[in-house]
């Protein structure tokens, strides 16, 4: 893995020259995000050493190198889900390889269902803690202390600093920015009403089937994590209604430009 590691940061560095200090996961839904980067490069994953290639309907699989709010960016637009049936290593490995180049910052999006009531389809949810309910964890097996160590504290997984630029930006910005716990599964099914209000009462407020791999990876290497969910669809008894992945990238697409704006401002203030 390490051999792998290095070999794809090489490959990248020489094509990206000057490295940035952030690098941004584009989720379900959310790629046009993409078309706000400026003066882009692409790469798409297949052209990309080691790096697994994305097959779900919605995600495209590339790399963009770019710039965002006039700081050097590099997105991915499309990300390696679990039940596709990578394992966790793979599902991590772009971490890895971002950590690898000197990127200190990763912001992550994603599509989830709300549980929290006072959610609704559309609203951002800035992603304040998680819970970990994937049946593999992307640490399991040998530690190598070179890309961190063996018991990684998760205190402060999203970090405090980020979170609170984002919620004083939203408030400048008017943008309404919900917060809450994210409780991450493995999909691919989305949840019954019973597993909706199972995730609600251990704590959660919206759910989705990401994006808790690549922070654990994230926090492991030491990085710095911003992430946020899009409500695409409610998980709250009494409004649960049949859910489609064309329903969830609709949803996405309608709230990313918020989000957007949001990842821009802070791009400016930590470049
Ligand atoms: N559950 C799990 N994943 C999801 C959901 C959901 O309701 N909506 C979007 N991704």
């Amino acid at each position: 893995m390490l051999e792998n590691i290095k070999q794809t940061a090489t490959y990248l560095k020489n094509k990206i020259g000057d490295v940035p200090n952030t690098a941004i996961i584009l989720g379900t839904g959310l790629g046009e995000l993409a078309h706000e980067i400026e003066d882009k490069n692409e790469i798409p994953y297949t052209e990309i050493p080691n790096f697994p290639v994305s097959t779900v309907e919605g995600h495209s699989g590339k790399l963009i190198i770019g710039t965002l709010g006039g700081k050097k960016v590099v997105a991915m637009q499309g990300r390696f889900h679990y039940y596709e049936g990578y394992d966790m290593k793979q599902v991590t490995f772009p971490i890895r390889v971002f950590k690898a180049l000197g990127i200190e910052y990763l912001f992550v999006s994603n599509a989830a269902g709300g549980m929290n009531p006072s959610f609704d389809i559309g609203d951002i949810m800035l992603i304040e803690d998680h819970i970990n309910l994937f049946p593999e964890h992307p640490l399991h097996g040998k530690n190598h202390n070179e890309l961190g160590t063996r018991f990684p504290d998760m205190s402060e997984a999203y970090s405090k600093e980020l979170r609170l630029m984002a919620m004083e930006i939203a408030r400048q910005k008017n943008i309404k920015l919900q917060h809450g716990i994210y409780v991450g599964v493995q999909g691919p099914t989305f949840e019954t009403p019973a597993e909706y209000n199972f995730f609600r009462i251990i704590g959660g407020d919206a759910v989705g089937m990401s994006t808790v791999p690549e922070v654990i990876v994230a926090n492991h290497a030491r990085m710095k994590v911003l992430a946020f969910s899009i409500i695409t669809d409610l998980g709250v008894i009494g409004k649960i209604v049949e859910v489609s992945h064309e329903d969830v990238q609709e949803a996405a697409r309608i709230a990313q430009p918020k989000m957007a704006e949001i990842m821009r401002t802070i791009m400016q203030k930590i470049g």
